[in-house]
């Protein structure tokens, strides 16, 4: 997971833009601590209550939870559009809680897995730019 993350997260550029999907447990942290250490940040945390959390590296990170939003006007209303205006990275786990939330171009990783199972892990790239860093990081 750490290393998937990294190959990813030394392909991001400004805006860029990762949708986790996947279960409780599935791996969505750890794959976002192994983006952020490409990007020179340590100390991601299982964000639950938080909603989202600010990280300074080599990009900026915004590390959103969306678990316990129920739908979009929840990250509208703690300035969700800021966020996306940024120059940062947005990563957000729980996507399925806001799929309208999504911007149109973005790299969705879907987990399938707790536990001990092993893991399924599925990467769907919306825009050209999301599609060449997939084509980098499985090629
Ligand atoms: N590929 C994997 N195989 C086995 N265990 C894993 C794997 N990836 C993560 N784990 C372990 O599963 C646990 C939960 O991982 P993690 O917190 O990253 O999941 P999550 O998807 O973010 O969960 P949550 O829904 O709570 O946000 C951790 O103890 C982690 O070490
Ligand atoms: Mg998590």
């Amino acid at each position: 997971m750490m290393l998937l993350g990294r190959a990813v997260g030394s392909r991001l550029f400004p805006h860029a833009f990762i949708a986790f999907f996947g279960g409780l447990g599935a791996g969505k942290t750890t794959m976002t601590k192994g983006i952020a250490a490409a990007l020179g940040i340590d100390g991601i945390l299982s964000p639950t209550f938080t909603i989202v959390r600010r990280h300074e590296g080599t990009l900026a990170l915004d590390h959103f939870d969306a678990y316990r939003i129920e739908d979009a006007d929840e990250l509208t209303a703690i300035g969700y559009d800021d966020y996306l205006a940024g120059d940062g990275v947005i990563v957000m786990e729980w996507c399925e809680n806001v799929p309208d939330a999504l911007p149109e171009k973005r790299l969705e990783i879907h987990i399938k897995g707790s536990g001990s199972d092993p893991r399924e892990i599925t990467f769907r790239s919306f825009g050209e730019e999301y599609d060449a860093l997939l084509e980098e990081v499985l090629c």
